[in-house]
């Protein structure tokens, strides 16, 4: 069965590629630009906003991985079940499970998705994890000048590394489990920004002492970084949350993989090199 991977180039869409190759998966490698797709694999061109280019990507493909892109949606449906395809796996997000969900915008553009492969007439697995571990790449800047700049130091996310999101997709990718369940996923344990900035320090060799942002100043770094003005007052608001009562922590890695969740300082190991 050929397996299709879209976001091959993306942090958790090469890591769900690597864990299927190794282990003999007959894959196909999607990006918007595959010229410049660096993988072992076959790989194709094809934009999920664009569902024209579709058909190629899903020609003779069993099972999808499958990042959230709401505008398209419904053409991937028709072009997917139109291929044959039985099943869809998707990297949502967990923000559709909070109790708030229904005010987020973040979890509106996955709920969308969601809704559409549940009405699908293939099966869906949707993965729902939490903060992922990759979200501190964005400190490196101020990791080069040797300091860590965070509002609400002290919020603690279950921080999951994406070679755990990657086995608990490449899994259910294979053996076609868990179908019509949503996977809230996490790393083994709740560990605030400012234990995050410890660990890399350590890891790393050098101290970065953490200078904590008023929410104003974190908003329109952000902002600067290219992100939708919308979008960080509610990243805030989650951080505010979290600040106090840590976020939601589960075993589902362990129960999928049957192997424990990588920690944070598992992460930092694995990707020193991306901080020098
Ligand atoms: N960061 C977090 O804490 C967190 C938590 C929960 C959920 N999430 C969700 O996880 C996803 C991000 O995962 P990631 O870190 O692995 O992403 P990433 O490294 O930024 O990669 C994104 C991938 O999406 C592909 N892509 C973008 N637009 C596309 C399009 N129109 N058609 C086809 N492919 C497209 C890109 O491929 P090409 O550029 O090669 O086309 C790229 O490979 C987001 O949906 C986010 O909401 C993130």
């Amino acid at each position: 069965m050929t397996i299709l991977v879209t976001g091959a180039r993306g942090h958790v869409g090469r890591a769900v590629l690597d864990v299927l190759v190794a282990a003999g998966q007959d894959v196909r490698a999607s990006s918007r630009d595959a010229a410049t797709l660096d993988v072992p694999t076959a790989k194709v061109s094809a934009d999920l906003e664009d569902p024209s280019t579709l058909d190629a990507a899903l020609d003779g493909v069993e099972s999808v991985f499958l990042y959230t892109r709401p505008s398209g949606i419904e053409g991937f449906v028709k072009a997917a079940e139109a291929a044959g395809v039985r099943h869809v796996v998707l990297l949502s997000s967990g923000a559709t499970l909070e109790p708030e969900s229904a005010q987020s915008r973040i979890a509106a553009l996955h709920h969308a998705v969601e809704r559409a492969l549940i009405a699908a007439p293939f099966a869906e697995t949707r993965l729902n994890p939490g903060a992922f571990a990759t979200n501190v790449l964005g400190w490196r800047a101020d990791i080069a000048e040797g300091v860590v700049r965070t509002a609400y130091p002290d919020s603690r996310v279950g921080a999951i590394h994406e070679k755990d999101i990657a086995a608990v997709a490449a899994k259910i990718l294979v053996d076609g489990s868990h179908t019509g369940e949503a996977l809230q996923l996490s790393g083994p344990e709740p560990i605030s920004f400012r234990e995050q900035a410890a660990v890399l320090a350590d890891v790393l060799g050098k101290p970065l002492p953490v200078e904590e942002l008023t929410p104003e100043q974190a908003a329109e770094r952000m902002v600067a970084l290219g992100w939708p003005p919308e979008v960080p007052p509610e990243i805030l608001r989650a951080w505010a949350r979290t600040a106090g009562e840590p976020s939601v922590v589960t075993d589902v890695v362990r129960e999928v993989t049957g192997h424990a969740p990588r920690t944070f300082r598992q992460w930092v190991e694995d990707h020193r090199g991306a901080f020098t």
